[in-house]
């Protein structure tokens, strides 16, 4: 029998870099499971959103399952604006499991970088490094000039994991959506959440 799962509370950002099917996958991954989702999506974020997957600007929760998103019972997902200092993951005392940026940009880098906190993202993820919670910087470049370099060194070393999305072959992915998965997986894995979105080395039908 598979063991119960303990209610996992999360902070997902989206950003204005390209792929932002990568922070929907997250979410439709994190959201099919019972979980709090706390979502704060950048100026720049939303309008990429538009760009590249039909966002409206509508409520969040209406869009996702558009985009094929199925909500557990026990899901629930809080969408915050981002100028919103206010909101829980603001606060250290706010207890959570980590944040993912997915994408997260190189300004949203910079910002977190710096400890520059005047945007929800950029505070929410201050936090983090202060309170030595997960923070997974899924950051989307290339190429890459040495201040992005520099911004993930300081960001690396202050607790932070760096992870860009570069797609593992060794699965074999048959669609654009496996590889995309795959990368949602290993930042999930990162968060210590269990998921099967794609095949581990070791598994019988790979090795
Ligand atoms: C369609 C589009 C794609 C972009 N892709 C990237 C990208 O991959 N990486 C990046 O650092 N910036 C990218 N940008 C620029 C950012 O959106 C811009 O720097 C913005 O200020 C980031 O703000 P944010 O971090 O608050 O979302 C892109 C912009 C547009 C319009």
């Amino acid at each position: 029998m598979k063991k119960q799962e303990r209610k996992r509370t999360v902070v997902v950002a989206i950003c204005g870099a390209t792929g932002v099917v990568y922070g929907i996958r997250l979410l439709k991954a994190l959201l099919a499971r019972p979980v709090e989702v706390y979502l704060v999506v950048s100026r720049a974020g939303a309008a990429v959103l538009r760009h590249e997957a039909d966002y409206d600007g509508g409520p969040f929760d209406d869009y996702l399952r558009r985009q094929g998103v199925e909500f557990h019972w026990d899901a629930r997902l809080y969408h915050h604006d981002v100028n919103d200092l206010f909101a829980p993951p603001a606060s250290g005392s706010f207890r959570h499991d980590g944040m993912v940026i997915a994408p997260c940009s190189m300004k949203t880098l910079g910002a977190v970088a710096s400890g520059i906190a005047d945007s929800l993202i950029h505070r929410a993820a201050d936090v983090c490094l202060k309170e030595r919670r997960p923070l997974v910087l899924m950051t989307r470049e290339t190429p890459l000039n040495l201040i992005h370099l520099k911004n993930m060194q300081r960001t690396l070393l202050a607790g932070a994991t760096i992870m860009p999305p570069c797609p593992g072959f060794y699965t074999r992915p048959e669609s654009l959506m496996d590889i995309v998965d795959g990368t949602v997986a290993r930042t999930l894995d990162q968060l210590d959440i269990d998921n099967d979105l794609t095949k581990r080395w070791g598994d019988k039908d790979l090795v």
